[in-house]
């Protein structure tokens, strides 16, 4: 098929095609997402096929407003409301018990839904003249890196979705932060764009999912079910090295071969030359760094490197997010230097 390019001006012909069982490309403040009616299970059959993703993990909700919960969630905790009125619209997904309405073919089968009122006003335009919930994973193929412009999310999907809607860059770079509020405590499942250090101010107590810091083993079930999955790998293998900035990029300058790609943090950018290097903005700019690392990642895909070094940011803030997906790009190959 050929795939449309709409702007902010189509918001009615994107909402036809949701209402009628199409693939959308939307935009969102975070990524860009494959969105489809939420409550047509072929619909939602079709977003799977496109990414080549396993069926087992379950996709996301995205509706215009907090007052559209109750239609697709029960049992409803006031954690919920209260998060909704601090971080929505935004980065953040809450789990929460899904109703009937809300097909098997969403949630994997689980008895819960990942729900998101996204912080980009075209969208939340598009799903409330379509008038049904957007289920939308990241607008990659399966296993590569989330895109956050439309120009990287048809690199993996023209010719696959009917069209796709440029509302410009994504102002966040990763994506939603994943809160389970179906246990107690509360549990970061994914971190993302909403800091696991603002949710904890919100909620008091918050534990982490351990799929959020290692590698889970064969077998292991982590609650996200996406977050067992080798993931935002380019194809050149990632090595992620940990400690002080000035240290990392000595290590890897001393380590790297004739053919290595770097990532690394602006100011270090000289050390490599020569080299293929991708620089996610100054090491103290986290937002920057968030909004860069995954075309970072991409941008090695289209360029021949052996393998590829990665400076780590910290993992506090939105260091948290960054770092995760660094970390499985490169299957949680990490050295920490002392
Ligand atoms: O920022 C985002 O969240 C983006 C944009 C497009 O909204 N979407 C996104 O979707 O990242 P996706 O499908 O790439 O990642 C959703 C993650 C997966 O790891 C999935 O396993 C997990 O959410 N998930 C979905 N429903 C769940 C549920 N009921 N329980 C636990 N994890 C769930
Ligand atoms: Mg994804």
């Amino acid at each position: 098929m050929d795939t449309e390019r709409l702007s902010a001006k189509d918001i009615q012909q994107a909402a036809r095609i949701v209402a009628s069982g199409g693939l959308l490309g939307i935009p969102t403040e975070t990524v860009y997402g494959l969105g489809a009616n939420g409550l047509d299970e072929a619909a939602v059959h079709a977003i799977f096929e496109a990414k080549g993703r396993p069926q087992d993990n379950p996709l996301i909700l995205h509706i215009p407003s907090a007052d559209w919960l109750e239609r697709y969630c029960g049992e409803i905790p006031e954690t919920a409301w209260a998060l909704a009125r601090r971080f929505w619209p935004g980065p953040l997904t809450m789990i929460l018990k899904r109703k009937p309405i809300v097909p098997d073919a969403v949630t994997a089968g689980l008895d819960t839904v990942g729900m998101r009122c996204p912080d980009c006003a075209v969208t939340r335009q598009v799903i409330a003249a379509a008038g049904v919930p957007v289920a939308a994973p990241s607008g990659n193929a399966s296993g590569r890196p989330s895109p956050t412009t439309a120009a990287a999310m048809l690199e993996d999907m023209d010719g696959k979705i009917d069209a796709i809607l440029d509302d410009g860059a994504c102002a966040v770079g990763v994506e939603s932060t994943i809160i389970d509020l179906t246990v107690d405590p509360p549990r970061l499942l994914r971190p993302g764009g909403v800091t696991l250090e603002e949710l904890e101010e919100a909620l008091g107590e918050v534990a982490v999912d351990e799929a959020v810091r290692r590698l889970m083993a064969p077998g292991e079930q982590p609650k996200a079910p996406g977050m067992k999955y080798r993931h935002y790998a380019p194809k050149a293998p990632v090595t992620v090295v940990k400690g002080d900035a000035d240290m990392t990029a000595g290590y890897i300058v001393a380590r790297m071969g004739d053919k290595s790609g770097v990532i690394c943090f602006d100011e270090f950018k000289g050390y490599f030359r020569g080299h293929p290097v991708e620089t996610i903005g100054p090491r103290a700019d986290q937002a920057e760094q968030a909004r860069r690392i995954f075309e970072a990642l991409r941008a090695f895909d289209r360029l021949e490197v052996t393998d590829i070094w990665a400076q780590s940011p910290e993992d506090i803030g939105l260091g948290l997010a960054v770092t995760n997906r660094l970390n499985k790009a490169a299957g949680f190959h990490i050295i920490e230097l002392p």
